[in-house]
This record gives structure tokens, C-alpha cells and sequence, in this order.
């Protein structure tokens, strides 16, 4: 018998060996979980994409691999994400489906459908979570601040902007520039995912947490997933496409001292280049 959080014995606190008996008077030989866990009260997880993450022993230099897939969905008048996503044959079929999808509220607050900005042949893709203000107003991703300081961190490497091709895991800004939540970029995640297929990018770099958890697929947080290489594939992509996770920038202007980390990030991506 195992002990979950719910059948976690008597309230009030007890020393270690009585509730090690107790557990033994009533057949407990397995412990799960040490905090009774009320999971008639814990909502529903939120649906995340299907992901076959292959981890690496530490020792191995074989890159991680994530499969992203297209489970998480929402719906519009004119179907599915996953549906609408995965009949546009090209960019611009992708931009018209995103400005007519309906399946998104954050959509109607927004004042443009940032789509990309950059080259169609890129020698990168960067990917980051939602415009801001300036994105919204001139429907261009990484216009403001934070596009400021990419590109300097772009030209630190030797690449131009025009050389890389830059979008957002969700084309709407977010009121008040709040995160998107995670429902949000659950919705969004099968047209980025079709965005990454009609690129087909040589490398992928994703500022930020929201990016990188999308995209890996994993809980972890940025500070867990930065500077490591993953692969990212899905099966419209010929190949699994190497992929870094850095800092987003920013976090970056907020947090100066974390150009270190993020610089050593670049410095990776440099030598694949
Ligand atoms: N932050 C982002 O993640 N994307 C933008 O386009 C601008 C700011």
C-alpha cells in the first residue's frame, strides 16, 4: 500500500517515530508524499502540448529532444488552432489565418497581430513570449526597449537583424503587459509550432521563460533551461532543429546582472553558427 497526500494519517503534528508506527499499523510500506494534498480542491491541470522529452545524462553531450505536438488547442468559428495552423502552406497563408482566428480574447484587446519581422531565410530564429506597447501599436516584434537591447545582443555575435527571422510565442499583447497565461500560449502554441515548420530555421534561440517552456515542453524554469542545447522537433520539420533558451531581454534590463549567463548563451550560439 502506498501513502498519498489524502490518506496522509491524523491532522495535528507528530513526532517522526509515531507516525512511522502508525503508518506501519495501518500498512503503509510505500510514503508518497509527506503533506496531505486536498486534490478535490487542486484545479485541473491545464492542458499542455504532447511532448517526448529525452533527457541526457549529464555527462553526454547529445542534445535533449522535445516533440512538440498540437494537443492543447482553442477554437475559433472557423475550427481549431491545431486545424486552421496546419492548413497554411506558407508565412502568409499564417499571418492572414492568425489576424481572422477568433479563438483568442487577448486578440480583441490588442491593437495589431504582431506576426515576424526579418528574413524568410534566416540564419536563426528567435522566438520571445508577446509584444509590448510599441510592438502593438506598430505591429513589428521587438521594436522597443527589449528589441533595442536583441539587437545589440544579435550584433554581438556578428548577426545582423535582417539575418535572423523574430516572432512571439503569442501575436496579441496581453493587457498591461502582463504575462500571457499559461492557457494563452497553450492556444497559440500549434501556430507557432506551424510558424517554426514553414521557416525551418537552422537554429532556434527562445527569450524567456514563456518560450522556452512552450517550446521545450518542460516545467522548469529559464534559469534551469537557459545554455543548454535542445532539439525541438515536431513532424513537419524534416529535421529537429537545435535550440538555446537564454534570457529574455527584458529581463535582462531589469536584471543587468544577468548579462553574464546571457552572454555566455550567445557565446553558444556563436560557435554553432
Ligand atoms: N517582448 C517580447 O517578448 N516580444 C516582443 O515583441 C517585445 C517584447
Amino acid at each position: 500500500m502506498s501513502l498519498l497526500g489524502e490518506e496522509a494519517g491524523p491532522s495535528g503534528r507528530l513526532h517522526p517515530f509515531d507516525l512511522l508506527r502508525w503508518y506501519l499499523d495501518v500498512g503503509v510500506d510505500e510514503c508518497i508524499g509527506e503533506l496531505a494534498i486536498d486534490r478535490y480542491s487542486v484545479p485541473p491541470p491545464v492542458p499542455r502540448p504532447v511532448a517526448a522529452a529525452v533527457p541526457a545524462s549529464p555527462s553526454s553531450s547529445s542534445p535533449r529532444r522535445a516533440v512538440v505536438g498540437r494537443e492543447a488547442d482553442g477554437a475559433g468559428a472557423s475550427g481549431t488552432a491545431t486545424q486552421i495552423a496546419a492548413a497554411c502552406t506558407s508565412l502568409t497563408e499564417l499571418h492572414r489565418a492568425l489576424e481572422a482566428f477568433e479563438g483568442l480574447p487577448l486578440k480583441q484587446a490588442a491593437t495589431s497581430t504582431v506576426f515576424a519581422d526579418g528574413s524568410a531565410q534566416p540564419r536563426l530564429m528567435c522566438i520571445g513570449e508577446a509584444p509590448g506597447h510599441e510592438e502593438d501599436r506598430q505591429g513589428v516584434p521587438f521594436i522597443g526597449a527589449s528589441g533595442k537591447l536583441l539587437d545589440r545582443m544579435l550584433k554581438s555575435i556578428g548577426l545582423d537583424r535582417s539575418e535572423v527571422y523574430i516572432t512571439n510565442v503569442v501575436p496579441w499583447r496581453p493587457p498591461a503587459n502582463r504575462k500571457p497565461t499559461q492557457d494563452e500560449v497553450a492556444v497559440c502554441l500549434p501556430f507557432v509550432i506551424r510558424h517554426i515548420e514553414l521557416v525551418d530555421p537552422p537554429l532556434l534561440l527562445l527569450l524567456g521563460g514563456a518560450a522556452a517552456s512552450a517550446l521545450l515542453a518542460r516545467s522548469e524554469g529559464i534559469n534551469r533551461l537557459r545554455g543548454q542545447w535542445f532539439e525541438v522537433g515536431s513532424p513537419g520539420l524534416q529535421r529537429p532543429v537545435p535550440t538555446l533558451a537564454t534570457f529574455h531581454p527584458a529581463y535582462l534590463l531589469r536584471t543587468p546582472e544577468a548579462k553574464r549567463e546571457a552572454w555566455r548563451d550567445l557565446l553558444l550560439l556563436s560557435k554553432k553558427l
